[in-house]
């Protein structure tokens, strides 16, 4: 007994050494360090340590924060302790950078220090970092080893945002400031907080009380109310818990587009005078201020004047992307202000209203924000240009002496699904265009992860954000050389602690590929899907109904041979992955025939090519979904040929309306049918009878009845709209049509 209990403490002895390998402090770190040096040694983390700061709000949210982390209790520790954390500023006197930081452990004490306070910040959160996932998990004040260590960081830019549209989605003031605290221990340091746009407008104005009493709500498309705002009370106590956090909210009031909300309530602000109402489709609208009325001038700045107030910080972002000048051109008062002021288009008077806005904010000691379609008709002096449209606005703003963002949609848009912008493309992403020279590329100020929420509710931030923001919270922050494969490694590290952090994180990467083999007299399918990430399930149902965790699992290939809704869902334990996939086998009698198109198919919508629209699979409501076949303002026609005179009941092609996306139902189709493929007849018209207007997205069947016929060929014709209708945001541009199999029974 004596003997192996011995044992047991000497294996334990030759073991310390070994508990903390340099890679494994570094795989708790995301973004990486410029320097990582470990030393002999470690320093346990108990309640018994002494902290001390020169600065006592550093102190205190530093003992609240190990509080909420781990459950060690800090605020009674007295200084008769042997273990102490010092926060010291002042000490870098030869590094300019104002986030730079050194953190240094002993195995008495823990020593954070930079020249100022936020880089002193910095350095704690790199602390919270390296305490263990589990202890985090376990939350029960058990001490936990920090191994002893010299880290030396700074940032490579000062601007690290995260955009987050709380218009389109209204989120809670806990939801916010919980952001808050994941962008602090992500080495973020700005919140770019979009508050108003066409769908709500989400902050209370004083002088203005209808902007939220109206232009908070919006009727959706199934008579429901959705909104909701941010009382001043509410912003003033967000920005004071950002404040003590490092982090710099922007708040953004939209002009002179995306401002429908904001006419809804006061439309005299308008070319027009409306009626108007908040909206729920999606997209970019016609209705903007007016700029042709100096009233409109005075209720802006006497927003400004209240947002102001409100929000501390040097930045305002005023929004002036994605402005339709169609009312101004048939405003007489628009046109007025042309001659008046000698401008030479529309695109100068939309220059005349954000100068007019640049110039009212610098006179408050304010620097204003746009995006990049600020540059158009000649940029206001002063002003930030945030490029999103690519690269473009990033490089003619540093030209032109500007600051600069640099969030183009190609990496940084998180909006976009994981398939098309995946975790190595965000890891990819180089703020700097490579055009610019040493000197023009100082003007680009960082960068910004966006996030617009027109399909993203607030519980599905987390997922559609993580893990991808992390690849660009490393470029936003890291000076050393990127490595994908080794940030990759600390990635996969670091999940565990996102878990213990309660972020439910979602896809890397496209999740899922399948192949679809029949067999030759198109009897069966077999379905194989391959993953593409560790850790993730796939669960599924054949009745059409959304799968849960607990669902059939996926473990070998899936055969069918009869009609089934099969759906595929991934979950990574019971939290689901905002991915499934649907699949709508239907044995039909032109499966596996042929079939001629007339008109070509758009090359980014071709389904499984030409054979998709007989291939016995239905398409879900989404048209991404790799089943529909889009069609570019040209009607649709095909001839489908079974290969011999064949008994007919019914021909059933389905279409799509999406009317957000610019997808229309045809406006009536004609079924024919042939023996010999030249002369059609028995032709049935199908009218569409659903208004085009309706914003729901539905598929609608347009079923031909021919009792028994026979026949070898069928023909089929949809009459598309062409062009979206006048009433339509798109209107004059070309509409699609989306069909996705044509069932024959
Ligand atoms: C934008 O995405 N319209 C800035
Ligand atoms: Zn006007």
């Amino acid at each position: 007994m004596k003997f192996s209990a011995l044992f047991i403490v000497n294996l334990l002895i030759f073991a310390m050494p070994n508990i903390y390998a340099q890679s494994e402090l570094l795989n708790s770190l995301i973004p990486k360090p410029t320097k990582v040096i470990l030393s002999a040694g470690k320093f346990t983390f108990d309640n018994k340590i002494t902290v001390k700061s020169t600065n006592r709000r550093l102190a205190a949210y530093f003992k609240n924060r190990i509080f909420e982390l781990t459950a060690i209790n800090l605020t009674n520790s007295s200084s008769a302790n042997e273990k102490t954390i010092i926060f010291e500023s002042g000490l870098l006197p030869n590094e300019s950078n104002k986030e730079a930081y050194n953190l240094e452990i002993t195995r008495s004490t823990i020593r954070i220090y930079g020249n100022t306070d936020e880089g002193i910040f910095r350095g704690i959160q790199t602390l919270f970092q390296m305490i263990p996932p589990k202890i985090k998990k376990q939350h029960n004040g058990q001490p936990f080893i920090l191994p002893a260590c010299r880290i030396e960081d700074k940032p490579r830019f000062r601007w690290r945002g995260l955009n987050l549209d709380c218009s389109r989605h209204f989120m809670s003031k806990d939801f916010i400031k919980r952001y808050i605290d994941i962008l602090a221990y992500f080495k973020f340091n700005t919140l770019h907080w979009h508050l108003t746009d066409d769908q709500g407008w989400r902050i209370e104005i004083k002088k203005y009380p209808k902007l939220t009493e109206i232009g908070a709500w919006r009727k959706e498309a199934d008579g429901s109310i959705y909104g909701g705002y941010y009382t001043q009370e509410d912003i003033k106590e967000i920005v004071t818990y950002a404040q003590s956090r490092y982090i710099n909210i922007v708040p953004e009031i939209e002009m002179p587009g995306h401002s429908l909300a904001s006419l809804a309530a006061y439309p005299e602000n308008s070319c027009t005078g409306g009626p108007f109402e908040v909206t729920n489709m999606w997209g970019v609208m016609k209705d903007v201020y007016c700029p042709g009325r100096d009233s409109t001038f005075n209720f802006l700045q006497n927003i400004l004047d209240e947002v102001i107030q409100l929000f501390p910080g040097r930045y305002i972002h005023i929004g002036g992307d994605e402005v339709p000048k169609d009312r101004w051109k048939e405003c007489p008062r628009c046109q007025a202000r042309i001659k008046s002021e000698g401008l030479k288009d529309e695109k100068e008077l939309q220059s005349y209203f954000i100068k007019r806005i640049v110039n009212y904010l610098e006179s408050k000691g304010k620097t204003a924000i746009g995006w990049d379609e600020i540059l158009e008709g000649g940029l206001a002096p002063g002003a930030i240009v945030q490029s999103w449209q690519g690269h473009d606005g990033a490089i003619a703003a540093a030209r032109l002496e500007h600051e600069t963002i640099c969030s183009p949609t190609s990496h940084t848009y998180l909006n976009y699904d994981p398939d098309n912008l995946d975790l190595k493309i965000a890891y990819s992403f180089e703020p700097v265009p490579e055009d610019l020279n040493a000197e023009e590329a100082a003007y680009v100020i960082g960068s910004e992860v966006n996030l617009w929420t027109e399909h993203c509710p607030q519980e599905k931030v987390d997922t559609q954000l993580f893990p991808r923001i992390l690849a660009l919270s490393e470029v936003f922050w890291t000076n050393s050389p990127k490595n994908y494969d080794e940030f990759y490694n600390r990635l996969r590290a670091k999940y565990e602690d996102l878990d213990a952090l309660s972020i439910k994180y979602g896809r890397e990467s496209k999740l899922i590929t399948y192949k679809i083999d029949r067999d030759s007299d198109n009897n069966h399918y077999i379905i194989t899907f391959d993953i593409h990430q560790e850790g993730i399930d796939l669960r599924y149902r054949l009745d059409g109904l959304m799968p849960t965790y607990r669902a059939n699992l996926y473990k070998q290939p899936i055969l069918i041979n009869s009609n089934r809704q099969l759906v595929v869902a991934a979950f990574r334990d019971t939290v689901y992955l905002d991915k499934k996939i649907n699949f709508d086998f239907i044995f039909h009698k032109a499966v596996g025939k042929n079939i001629k198109l007339m008109n070509n198919y758009s090359l980014h919508y071709r389904a499984n090519g030409d054979n998709s629209l007989i291939d016995g699979i239905r398409g879900t409501n989404n048209f991404h979904d790799g089943m529909w076949q889009g069609y570019e303002g040209v009607d649709f026609e095909v001839i489908i040929d079974l290969g011999t005179v064949t008994e007919i009941s019914k021909v059933v092609p389905r279409f799509l309306l999406n009317s957000n996306s610019w997808v229309f139902l045809p406006q009536k189709v004609i079924i024919s049918i042939s023996d010999d493929g030249i002369e059609f007849t028995d032709e049935k018209v199908i009218v569409n009878n659903i208004s085009q207007k309706n914003s729901e997205i539905i598929i609608k069947e347009f079923q031909a009845d021919f009792s028994t016929a026979k026949a070898r060929f069928i023909k089929v014709f949809a009459e598309s709209l062409k062009v979206c209708p006048q009433w339509h945001p798109g209107a004059g541009h070309k509409a699609w049509l989306f069909i996705d199999e044509i069932v024959v029974e």
